[in-house]
């Protein structure tokens, strides 16, 4: 057992630890001790918290976190990294659960008091627990839905669902003010309306966004759990929870807003739903209108690599979904000794979740100084010989530059189609994740190696030998 002294200390070495562990993520350098950062910190924190006051019932823990690792570590060696979203999805849901749940016990727990100022504040705490809780409780049930592809991706509008969601918000309010000042002491009626206003909310709201703004929407129910953590550290009187809940809140917030500007999207208008709603006319350069492609094969792509000085490769999804990556590093290094200067290029949104392509090429090896930010390399691109997009589609789209209509216009774009030559990686002509038509796989400087990107790969290796 330690004192309530020595827990805030190891809390505040948990706050520091967390802190560092941020700030060490914004590199892909330090982003591995990073990591061990944040695991020092959370296994501090959570040694501090069980062995400090106020812990009686050691059994009902012990079985509790039992269970929660086994389904923890079984979770964890089972998903894929293209089921990374998900996962990161459905464990936000889990913290809103768990705000909802401390809600009602802070409740059930303190309703009996004196009414004063501390007892007020306690009831704002719960009401605004148990609203950010059930907000992202269910929404995060809807984007798990949404990503794994059990719920329909495309975004549900109807007529009028502003005002039904503003309904539900002042609803919320309303019920909520009814509960701190006429029934503080009878109110768990207010509390299971306010629950289940707001799980509803959740719904409506994830279920109105849809296509190209998931990784949005997880990034903003990230932040959502952030806050909801730290309502409930405030209800817990907990200081680790409510620090660790807003620095989740305010580095999720952060990173929507740091991946709208990277799709031009308004924060609001991501929020609002909608997006993708437009049906698209393909628009094709006149000569292409019947919508002739290249078809292109490993043997000429091999002779144009070995022949080319600047290569770029533009890696997407199909990359993560072909598992193409240790292949492509292979390939690299082959270029490489032929004196060939191959680059990444790497778009912000590039696969489903934030750093999706980075993990995949840290972890084939790939070194960090050729991998480059879409900004840096892009002016580059009029220089390259060959870009190969491998499984790649919406971050290559021309049509975000240069259709109005389209969707995604207005989004930054890897702009491949600048290159001398273009070769596409992919396994069809279907559309990416926007599921907007690519005009870049009908242009005259592109041609397209129809198949699996690894074996695409491997294919293009055994001819580079
Ligand atoms: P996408 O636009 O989704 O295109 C991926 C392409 O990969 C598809 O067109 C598919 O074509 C191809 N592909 C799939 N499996 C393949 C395989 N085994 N071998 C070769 N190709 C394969 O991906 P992107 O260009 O990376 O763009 C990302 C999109 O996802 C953006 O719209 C973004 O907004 C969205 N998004 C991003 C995130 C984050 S945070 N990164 C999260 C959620 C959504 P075929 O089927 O013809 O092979």
């Amino acid at each position: 057992m330690i004192g309530q002294g020595m827990q805030t200390a190891i809390y505040l070495a948990a706050a520091i630890l967390f802190i560092l562990s941020l700030r060490g993520f914004s590199d892909q350098e330090t982003a591995k001790k990073s990591n061990w950062y944040g695991i020092i910190g959370m296994a501090l924190a959570v040694l501090a918290t069980t062995f400090g006051p106020g812990v009686e019932n050691y059994g009902l823990l012990i079985g509790a976190f039992a269970v929660a690792a086994i389904i923890g570590i079984w979770v964890a060696m089972r998903v894929e990294m293209t089921q990374m979203p998900q996962l990161v999805a459905i464990l936000h849901s889990f913290v809103g659960l768990a705000a909802v749940l401390v809600g009602f016990d802070s409740y059930l727990e303190h309703y009996n008091e004196e009414i004063n100022l501390s007892f007020n504040i306690r009831l704002i705490e719960i009401v605004a627990g148990i609203f950010i809780g059930a907000v992202t409780f269910t929404g995060s049930i809807i984007a798990y839905g949404k990503l794994q592809g059990s719920i329909t991706g495309k975004a549900m509008i109807y007529p009028g669902r502003h005002i039904l969601n503003i309904l539900l918000i002042l609803a919320c309010i309303i019920v909520g003010a009814l509960f701190i000042y006429q029934a503080p002491h009878d109110g768990m009626v207010h509390l299971l309306i306010i629950a289940i206003l707001s799980s509803i909310l959740g719904i409506l709201l994830v279920m109105a966004i849809g296509g190209a703004d998931m990784p949005v929407v997880v990034s903003m129910l990230n932040s959502y759990s952030g806050w909801a953590a730290a309502a409930a550290g405030f209800m817990l009187g907990n200081d680790l929870l409510i620090v660790t809940g807003a620095l989740v809140g305010s580095s999720g917030a952060i990173l929507s807003y740091i991946m709208c500007k990277a799709m031009n999207r308004h924060f609001l208008s991501v929020i609002l739903g909608g997006f993708g709603q437009t049906t698209q006319k393909m628009k094709l350069p006149d000569h292409k209108a019947n919508g002739h492609t290249t078809a292109t094969s490993v043997e000429e792509v091999s002779m144009l690599l070995k022949g080319s000085k600047n290569v770029i490769i533009a890696p997407g999804y199909g990359m993560a979904v072909a598992k193409a990556q240790h292949s492509i590093a292979e390939m690299t290094k082959n270029l490489r000794a032929r004196g060939i200067n191959v680059r990444f290029a790497i778009h912000p949104v590039a696969g489903r979740l934030p750093g999706h392509m980075n993990v995949l090429l840290a972890e084939a090896d790939v070194p960090y100084d050729i991998v480059m930010e879409m900004d840096e390399i892009n002016e580059d691109l009029d220089n390259t010989d060959v870009v190969l997009v491998v499984g790649a589609n919406d971050i290559v789209n021309p049509a975000a530059e240069e259709d109005t209509s389209s969707p995604i216009y207005g989004m930054p774009v890897i702009e491949a189609w600048k290159a001398k030559n273009v070769i596409v990686l992919k396994r069809s002509m279907a559309s990416g994740y926007a599921g907007v038509v690519n005009p870049l796989f009908y242009r005259d400087n592109t041609k397209m190696l129809f198949g699996d990107a690894k074996d695409s790969i491997e294919g293009l290796q055994i001819h580079l030998n």
